[in-house]
């Protein structure tokens, strides 16, 4: 595996594979089974795979989140090496926002909604970055888990409205034996919330109104951001001590 850090050499790299189908799994690393079920799917479905490690601090609306994000480079290297990845990009945050994050990615409507409404900026953060990373990548496919489904479509929206030429390809959440979503953020959780953490998916998939999983969750000690159903699938944001997690099921 070739690692890069530097936007201009990856995109020099890259641009010799023209002939070659790339696939592209973008991450913050800490890397888990969740990633990884993406990582095998841009190795099946293309002859190149990068990833990306980049933990972006535009898209933290919280500083403290930002901080204590967990962050082991040499981790995750050990865990990509096996799986056979062609190209590991982690970039220097300056190089990448060469422009100091004056130049960013805006959707109006959607990115209001759900974590967008609590979390101010996040989806620009997001939509930013991703649009660095393609540009530097230019993938023929880039791989999103549907763990993070409003920040999937959001994506998908930007490439099919500024006409870019990539696949975006949904792939489902990866759940632990009690049914939480893998997440980065899970090894931030204190055993007891560990435990509890459980019935956060469980109520999700329960055929209980929003509003009776929202007053459950809250009895059995978490915050609750939001739990609300749009389009035939139900989403929820909760915190658990301090530590966010989000999750949504097809309902
Ligand atoms: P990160 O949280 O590291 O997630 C990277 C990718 O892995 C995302 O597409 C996410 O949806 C997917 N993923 C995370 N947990 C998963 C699970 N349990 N099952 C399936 N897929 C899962 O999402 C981001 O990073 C960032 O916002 C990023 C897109 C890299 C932009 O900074």
């Amino acid at each position: 595996m070739k690692i890069f850090s530097n936007p201009g050499e990856m995109k020099h790299e890259l641009s010799h594979c023209k002939d070659r189908e790339i696939g592209f799994v973008p991450t913050m690393g800490a890397l888990h089974k969740g990633h990884i079920s993406l990582i095998k799917k841009s190795i099946a479905e293309n002859d190149i795979t990068v990833v990306s490690i980049f933990v972006n601090a535009t898209q933290f609306n919280d500083p403290e989140d930002f901080k204590k994000y967990p962050n082991n480079l040499d981790n995750d290297i050990n865990i990509l090496e096996p799986l056979n990845v062609n190209y590991l990009f982690a970039p220097e945050h300056n190089l990448l926002y060469n422009d100091n994050y004056l130049y960013r990615i805006i959707e109006t409507t959607f990115s209001k909604e759900l974590c967008g409404a609590q979390r101010e900026g996040h989806f620009e953060g997001v939509l930013t970055v991703v649009m660095k990373l393609l540009n530097i990548v230019n993938p023929r496919r880039a791989y999103f888990g549907e763990k993070d489904f409003q920040q999937y479509k959001l994506i998908k929206g930007m490439v099919e409205a500024f006409h870019m030429n990539v696949e975006i390809i949904p792939s489902p959440t990866i759940r632990e034996n009690d049914g939480l979503a893998l997440s980065s953020r899970n090894l931030l959780l204190s055993g007891e919330d560990r435990k509890k953490a459980a019935k956060f998916p469980e109520l999700l998939m329960s055929g209980q109104s929003d509003k009776e999983v929202n007053s459950q969750l809250e009895e059995e000690g978490f915050k609750v951001n939001y739990i609300k159903t749009l389009n035939g699938r139900r989403f929820g944001a909760v915190t658990l001590g301090k530590v966010r997690l989000i999750d949504n099921v097809k309902k």
